[in-house]
């Protein structure tokens, strides 16, 4: 196990059936508890989905697990390699899109480093472009071959969708459920759109009061569909959870 000796998130081997273990996380702002002893365990190779009201702790919470907030109280154990994307794709406007593919990577990575994971998200021919010169739905993309290249354990996504179009983001659901396919690597998502989670997660959580209120496994048949059988009920449980009203059944 490798001890990370700069704070108290602690890296630990690759070859463990769980990805990240977090007892009594514990992170204020000014006095205020936004995490209040929360304990997490992710499972290697899973998918979860992190869902809550907007203001929760949900980002907080990435950022500690991506080891970009060090003011913490308890235990948390991440893997080594981890990568996140934010919902803005924070690329550098002075640098080619294969460049910022790049940053950030130790030694001396070759281009070629970048051009396969950029090929990886379908983006292959916009390598020498200027990000300015990408759309929303590129940029996007080049942000999570940017995080590929990292070849992640544990990939953190910020609501990596929220600002695409529906078709954009559809193709961008799909791209990523491969990706995690493709790669293994547990991923972390979080969402406000409980239907997105139901599509690609293994698990869904519910933050609230700065702990996972809710945890729930989801069971249905890849790929999914918003019609599947047992769908809508699953639906309805997490919007309960969430605090969303929901019209009662139509009575005949
Ligand atoms: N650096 C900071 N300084 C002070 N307060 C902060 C800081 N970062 C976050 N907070 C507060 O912590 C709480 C949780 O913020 P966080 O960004 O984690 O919420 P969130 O669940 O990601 O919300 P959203 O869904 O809107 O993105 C909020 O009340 C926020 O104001
Ligand atoms: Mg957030």
């Amino acid at each position: 196990m490798a001890t990370d000796l700069h704070g108290p998130v602690t890296t630990m081997a690759t070859a463990t059936p769980d990805a990240v273990r977090v007892e009594g996380l514990t992170r204020s702002f000014d006095g205020r508890a936004v995490i209040d002893g929360l304990e997490l365990t992710l499972r290697s190779g899973e998918f979860t989905a992190l869902l809550g009201r907007s203001g929760c702790g949900k980002s907080t919470l990435l950022r500690v697990l991506a080891g970009l907030d060090r003011e913490i109280e308890g235990t948390v154990l991440v893997p080594k390699r981890r990568a996140v994307a934010f919902q803005a794709p924070r690329l550098m406007p002075w640098k080619r899109v294969w460049r910022n593919v790049l940053l950030g990577l130790p030694g001396k990575p070759q281009r070629a480093v970048a051009e396969s994971a950029l090929e990886e998200v379908g983006l292959g021919h916009r390598s020498g472009a200027w990000p300015k010169t990408l759309s929303g739905g590129e940029a996007q993309r080049a942000s999570l071959a940017r995080a590929l290249v990292r070849e992640p354990d544990l990939l953190l996504l910020d609501e990596p969708f929220g600002a695409l179009d529906a078709l954009t983001r559809i193709k961008a659901q799909q791209l990523v459920a491969e990706l995690w396919q493709r790669r293994g690597c547990a991923v972390l998502l979080v969402t406000h759109d409980v239907d997105e989670a139901l599509l690609l997660a293994d698990r869904v959580l519910v933050m609230r009061d700065g702990v996972i209120a809710h945890d729930t496994p989801v069971g249905l048949d890849r790929p999914r569909t918003v019609g599947a059988p047992g769908f809508a009920g699953l639906r309805s449980r997490l919007l309960t959870e969430l605090g969303v009203e929901q019209p009662a059944a139509p009575s005949l």
